[in-house]
């Protein structure tokens, strides 16, 4: 398997979990309540696993390991969108969650904001994923050798394998002892 191929799977379920919220934001749309509760879910499932899982292997290793070659100008350029992108999802994360925070507290008007900041997760972030996907992954691969390909893909496996400790010792040291 190619380095990419970890990464365009991880895509998928980021795009199933997209899907969901678009339904979601429908009900939410026809009820004019919102669910705190799978809002609190979306928001783990970005953080965690598309935020922390998937973007820390794109940023501390791939992108990292693609600083250092002769990449084109195209390219850094994409390189450089797609770092954006995801400081853009990190902050549609913070306002989703003071929006709910907002919506708990009584203000029923945060609804709509909450299915903006919903929508615009699930309209921006499939483009990001066809753009690495479809241009950026398929293009700058050929700058790696076969020896990297292969590096990048254990040092993935072993960034991987850390996700789960520290997700659940963040979540004991959120909690009072
Ligand atoms: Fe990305
Ligand atoms: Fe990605």
């Amino acid at each position: 398997m190619k380095p990419r191929g970890p990464l365009m799977i991880e895509h998928r379920l980021i795009e199933r979990m997209l899907k969901i919220v678009q339904v979601k934001i429908a009900a939410m749309r026809e009820s004019g309540k919102a669910d705190p509760v799978f809002i609190d879910t979306v928001v783990d499932f970005v953080r965690t696993y598309a935020d922390r899982t998937h973007h820390g292997k794109e940023e501390d290793i791939l992108f990292k390991l693609l600083a250092e070659k002769p990449m084109s100008e195209t390219d850094r350029a994409i390189m450089r969108e797609l770092l954006d992108e995801h400081v853009f999802g990190r902050n549609i994360v913070k306002a989703l969650v003071a929006a709910k925070d907002d919506y708990l507290a009584g203000n029923g008007e945060a609804v709509a904001v909450i299915v903006q900041q919903l929508e615009t997760l699930a309209k921006f972030y499939p483009e990001h994923i066809k753009k690495e996907d479809k241009v950026f992954f398929p293009s700058t691969e050929k700058l790696f050798s076969q020896e990297e390909l292969d590096r990048l893909l254990r040092d993935f496996f072993e960034f991987d394998q850390r996700m789960i400790h520290e997700k659940y010792e963040s979540v004991v040291a959120g909690l009072k002892e």
